[in-house]
C-alpha cells in the first residue's frame, strides 16, 4: 500500500545489484511513495546489466559512479542536478564491499591493502558523498541521508571481519557529518542497522547461514526482510521524521536490545 510520503522529492539511490539488493527494495518503495529518483552503482554493477530492469520499471536514470572517486561523484552530483533541475531531498548509500572478506582472510591476518580498500568503499564513500555534496549544495534544506549499517559495528560478531571496523566509522561519519550538514543546511543524516538480510554482499559472509537463522531466533518479532527495510528507509526520507537525525536506528526486530529469547534457550538445551 503506498501513502504518497514522497510525492514531489527527489532522491538519489545507491547500491542496487539485483533484485535481492536492500537498495533495489528501497528504490522501488521510493517509486511507489512518489519520488523521483537517479540510480548510481559502481561501473562493475553497470557492466552485470541488471540494473537497467529496475531503471525502466522506476523510469530512472542510471548514473555511474565508483565511490572511491571524487570525480565520479562530482559527475554524479552534476548530472543530477541537471536532471532534476535542482537539488536532492533524500540519498541512499547502501554500499558494501570486503576483500578479506572475499578472500576468506581473518581478522587477526587482515591484509592492510585489501583492509584500506574496503574502508575506502565501505564506509569513507559516506564522508566522500557528503562532501561532494555539500561542496555543490547538492541537497536540499531538510533533506535526509540515510546509510546501512550491521550491528557488527558495535557488538562482535566474528567473521564480520574488517567490516564491522567499516560499519563502526560509517556509524560515527553519520554522527559528525550530520553535526555539521544540520547546521549548515538542516539536513539529516542516519544509519539503519537491519538484520542479516539474504542478497550477495550478505552471504558473502562465512557463516552468513548460522548468522541468520542465530538472528531469527534472537529476535522477538524475527529478522527484518529487505522490504521492510525499505519501507523504514521511506520513513526516514518522508517528512514525518525531520527532526531524526545523528542516529543509528536499529531495524532488527528486536535483537539489539534482547538478551536472549526461549527458542535459543531450547536450542542450547538440546
Ligand atoms: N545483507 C545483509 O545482511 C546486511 C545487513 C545489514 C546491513 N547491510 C548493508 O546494506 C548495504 C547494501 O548491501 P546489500 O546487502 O543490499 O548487498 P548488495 O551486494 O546487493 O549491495 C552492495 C552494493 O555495493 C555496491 N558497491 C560495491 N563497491 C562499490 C563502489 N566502489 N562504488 C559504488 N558502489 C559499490 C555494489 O555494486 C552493490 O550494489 C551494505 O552497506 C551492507 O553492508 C547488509
Amino acid at each position: 500500500m503506498a501513502y504518497n510520503l514522497l510525492k514531489g522529492k527527489k532522491g538519489i539511490i545507491f547500491g542496487a545489484l539485483n533484485e535481492q539488493s536492500i537498495a533495489w527494495k528501497v528504490a522501488q518503495r521510493c517509486h511507489a511513495e512518489g519520488a523521483e529518483i537517479v540510480l548510481s552503482n559502481s561501473p562493475l554493477a553497470l557492466r552485470m546489466g541488471e540494473l537497467n530492469n529496475l531503471a525502466a520499471e522506476c523510469n530512472a536514470p542510471v548514473i555511474g559512479a565508483d565511490v572511491t572517486s571524487n570525480d565520479d561523484l562530482e559527475n554524479l552530483f552534476a548530472k543530477t542536478k541537471e536532471h532534476f533541475g535542482g537539488g536532492v531531498d533524500f540519498i541512499l548509500h547502501s554500499i558494501g564491499m570486503s576483500v578479506n572478506v572475499r578472500k576468506n582472510i581473518p581478522y587477526y591476518e587482515n591484509n592492510y591493502e585489501f583492509t584500506h580498500k574496503g574502508f575506502d568503499i565501505s564506509a569513507l564513500s559516506l564522508h566522500r558523498v557528503l562532501q561532494v555534496a555539500l561542496k555543490y549544495d547538492a541537497i536540499n534544506e531538510w533533506g535526509s541521508v540515510v546509510a546501512l549499517s550491521y550491528i557488527a559495528a558495535q557488538r562482535v560478531f566474528p567473521d564480520y571481519n574488517d567490516m564491522a571496523d567499516n560499519k563502526a566509522v560509517l556509524e560515527s561519519i553519520a554522527r559528525n557529518f550530520g553535526y555539521y550538514y544540520g547546521t549548515k543546511k538542516k539536513v539529516r543524516i542516519n544509519t539503519v542497522s537491519q538484520s542479516p538480510t539474504r542478497t550477495t554482499a550478505g552471504s558473502g559472509v562465512k557463516g552468513f547461514d548460522g548468522f541468520i537463522n542465530y538472528a531469527e531466533k534472537m529476535s522477538p518479532l524475527g529478522n527484518a526482510s529487505a522490504d521492510q527495510c525499505a519501507d523504514y528507509c521511506v520513513t526516514l526520507f518522508s517528512d514525518l521524521t525531520k527532526m531524526v537525525t545523528m542516529q543509528n536506528l536499529f531495524h532488527d526486530g528486536g535483537f539489539s536490545f534482547t538478551g536472549v529469547t526461549q527458542a535459543v534457550i531450547e536450542q542450547m538445551e538440546k
